[in-house]
Order: C-alpha cells, then structure tokens, then sequence
C-alpha cells in the first residue's frame, strides 16, 4: 500500500509574522493517521517551520537546490546537504515555475534530482504540460520526456525514493483544477509506464497531483486509484483549508 502524502508549497510567500501565525494554525490541526505531510517553505523560514513543528506530524522540505551536494561557490544557492542540514526530509525538483521562469531544463532537473538523492532527501519531480501541449494533444508526451531523464539515470527505483508529482501547468493558480479523471488519466499513464520498466517498484511510486486542489475538490482527487495524495500551493497557506484537504486524504 502507497503511503499518501499531502504537502504545502507555499512558494515565495510568508513574512516572519505570517509564518508564525500559519504555524500556530497548523499545530492546531487535527492530522490524519496514515497521511505523510509535508510543508515547503521559502528556505528563509525553513528552521522556523522546523523548530516550531517539532513533535507534530508534519515534516519540512525545501522548494528547489542546487545541482550539487558539495559546497562550493554558487552565490544565492542552497544545497540539498544544507536543506538536510536545517532539518528538511524532502526537496521539490522541477516545479514547472522553475522550469518556465528560471529556464531549468531537464538536465538540470535531473542533477538536482540526484544531489538531493546523494544526500539522503527525497526529490518531489514535479511534472506536467502547458494548455497548449494539452491542447495539441501532447501530455502524455511531455510527461514521458520529464520523467525519462531521471530514469535514465536512477530507474523506477530512483521514482520509488522519491515522489511524482502530476501538476498540469494550466491548473497551477488558476482555480482550473484537472478533474479527478483527468488527473487518474495521467496519473495511470504515468504509472503504466514505469510499470513497463519494473511492475513491483511502479506499484510503490508514490504519484500526487497538484493544481488548485482545495478542500472542497480534494476528496474525488484523492479517490482515484493512482492518486496518492497532493502538492498544494495556494490552499496550503490557510491552515484550516491545509488540514481539511489533509482529513480528505485519510478519508480515502
Ligand atoms: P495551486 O494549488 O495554487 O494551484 O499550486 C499548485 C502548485 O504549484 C503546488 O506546487
């Protein structure tokens, strides 16, 4: 059985002060037994977050590393080794806002992939197509080429390590959330695929969607068969939205 997990990512938002307030909500929450959850603060409030939700449910991770473990001298960067450091579990990789507005190809995606890998965190790939590939009828090929790289280089093994996420470009902070069946759609398609490669490990990939889920459309998510939980942006910065989209995922 596929553990859900549900994760915050709360982009380039938060002061010191909304930070602490949304904590506060958080620890509040009533959490699910048997979700994983998550946040992914800016790296600025990382060791907050940390401190403030040790002995709570819910684990930190970064939004985005460098393409090294090493240290060396990369003016802006964080490694994945300093995330590890501060206290992170997991690392996004690819999320398509890096992809589209800081140009990270999927070489690049795939080294951070392995950095974060090298030093014990587990990489979120995010994938996902654009309206117009949608439109063109090329999602299943985007998402196959994304996913290529790393398995190049790591196999489904390296999947089973870390975490898919299906997150339709269209449907990130648009309030047009894929349906449940288009979501299952490609959620299927992808695990086919690595099913192709090796049945057993595909069968333990853990594959979440991300797109304007709220709490109100997260339980039909939740329910299909190769939905394993949600990477959630907006939602994620109300705590009592967080927690119910949460609850829904131990409902399923
Ligand atoms: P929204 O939930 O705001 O659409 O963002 C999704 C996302 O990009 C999570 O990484």
């Amino acid at each position: 059985m596929r553990r859900p997990l549900v994760a915050g990512n709360w982009k380039m938002h938060g002061s010191r002060q909304s930070v602490d307030a949304l904590l506060n909500g958080l620890v509040e929450q009533e959490w699910p037994e048997g979700v994983e959850l998550m946040i992914a603060p800016p790296a600025l409030y990382i060791d907050r977050c940390v401190g403030r939700l040790q002995g709570s449910p819910l684990s930190v991770g970064g939004q985005t590393c460098a393409t090294q473990a090493e240290p060396g001298a990369l003016t802006g960067e964080i490694s994945p080794a300093q995330l590890r450091d501060a206290g992170c579990g997991y690392v996004l990789v690819g999320h398509s806002e890096r992809r589209t507005l800081f140009g990270e190809s999927d070489a690049v995606v795939c080294k951070k992939f392995a950095a974060a890998l090298a030093c014990g965190l587990r990489p979120v790939l995010c994938v996902g197509e654009s309206q117009a590939e949608r439109d063109a009828g090329q999602t299943a090929d985007v998402v196959a080429r994304q996913l290529q790289v790393i398995l190049d280089a790591f196999g489904v093994g390296g999947l089973a390590e870390g975490v898919v996420a299906y997150e339709p470009v269209w449907a990130i902070g648009t309030g047009l959330t894929a349906s449940p069946e288009q979501a299952q759609d490609v959620h299927a398609m992808i695990r086919a695929r690595l099913a192709m490669l090796d049945d057993a490990q595909a069968q333990d990939v853990r594959i979440v969607y991300g797109g304007s889920v709220k709490a109100d459309n997260a339980e039909a998510l939740f329910s299909m068969p190769d939905i394993d939980g949600g990477l959630i942006g907006g939602a994620s910065l109300n705590a009592e939205e967080f927690g119910a989209i949460a609850r829904a995922a131990g409902r399923v």
